[in-house]
């Protein structure tokens, strides 16, 4: 089982888009999927028509009782609760308050062992929801798109951050940071036409902890606001978006090598 958090420190990049994407790919080759939503704007989970107040994962760090819900044919859905983002403040005075996922997730290990992958979306910070996701995972991704000197700095952004992270969860007993999450980039939205696109592809391939890289298309656009998968979709809707549907599962199967050798 291995635990993915999609973050990084900017909204619009494809976050929720990828992981949609992604997770109904795994689903089609047959991996079990669970997915949290942890951004209180719960588009993950309005994708899979599940806007509620009740049993969601708020619930996981105020002591209630969330209601893992199935979804789909092999994926099943911790929604978000739109008071999410009221939760730091919530929580801010207890003990262990970055591990309240993790020992959440250590009471239900009987359920949550029975997924292949977790894949956890998140609003774009870095508080302490996104820390709690982190500190559960086996890898964290996190999207960039094309953009004159932008990608660079939230990269190097985001690393700082997870440095320091690192470094502040040390345990004095042993030496060792609890945070284990390797940091992995995605590529996304690039176009074929653009100067910025290739600089951004040729920077991007230099780099050994690049593990996908997704062409500009609107097929992706669609897929959130139909609710439907791009590999789901039938071939008279792809007929347009020729071997998109291709270029995806080739970027999904090498994410999935990556993240499950790694
Ligand atoms: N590869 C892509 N090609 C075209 N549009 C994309 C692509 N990836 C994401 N988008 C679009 O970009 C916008 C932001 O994506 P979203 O997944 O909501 O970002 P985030 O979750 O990071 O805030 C959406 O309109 C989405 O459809
Ligand atoms: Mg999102």
């Amino acid at each position: 089982m291995k635990i993915m958090t999609f973050t990084g420190s900017k909204g619009g990049v494809g976050k929720t888009t990828i992981l949609f994407n992604y997770a109904a790919w795994l689903a089609q080759n047959n991996y079990r999927v669970l997915l949290i939503d942890g951004d209180f704007q719960a588009n993950l989970s309005s994708t899979f028509q599940t806007i509620t107040n009740e049993n969601t994962l708020l619930d996981v760090f105020l002591g209630g009782t969330p209601e893992i819900r199935n979804v789909a044919s092999n994926i099943d859905l911790l929604p978000a609760s739109p008071n999410l983002d009221k939760v730091e403040g919530l929580i801010q005075n207890k003990m262990y308050r970055e591990y309240l996922l993790m020992e959440w997730m250590r009471k239900n290990a009987d359920t949550i062992n029975q997924y292949d992958f977790v894949m956890i979306d998140t609003h774009p910070e870095f508080g302490l929801l996104t820390k709690n996701m982190i500190a559960v995972s086996d890898a964290v991704i996190v999207p960039l798109e094309p953009s004159e000197y932008g990608f660079q700095q939230l990269k190097t952004q985001f690393e700082l951050r997870m440095a320091e992270y690192r470094e502040d969860s040390i345990d004095p007993r042993s030496g060792k940071s609890d945070i284990d999450a390797k940091v992995y980039f995605i590529g996304n939205k690039i176009q074929h036409n653009t100067s910025e696109s290739r600089t951004f592809r040729e920077i991007l391939s230099e780099m050994d902890n690049v593990i996908g890289l997704f062409n500009y298309r609107e097929v992706m656009k669609k897929a959130l606001t139909l609710k439907q998968a791009v590999v789901d979709m039938p071939d008279e809707k792809l007929r347009q978006y020729h071997g998109y549907k291709e270029h995806l599962e080739e970027q999904f199967a090498h994410m999935t090598e990556r993240i499950q050798n790694d």
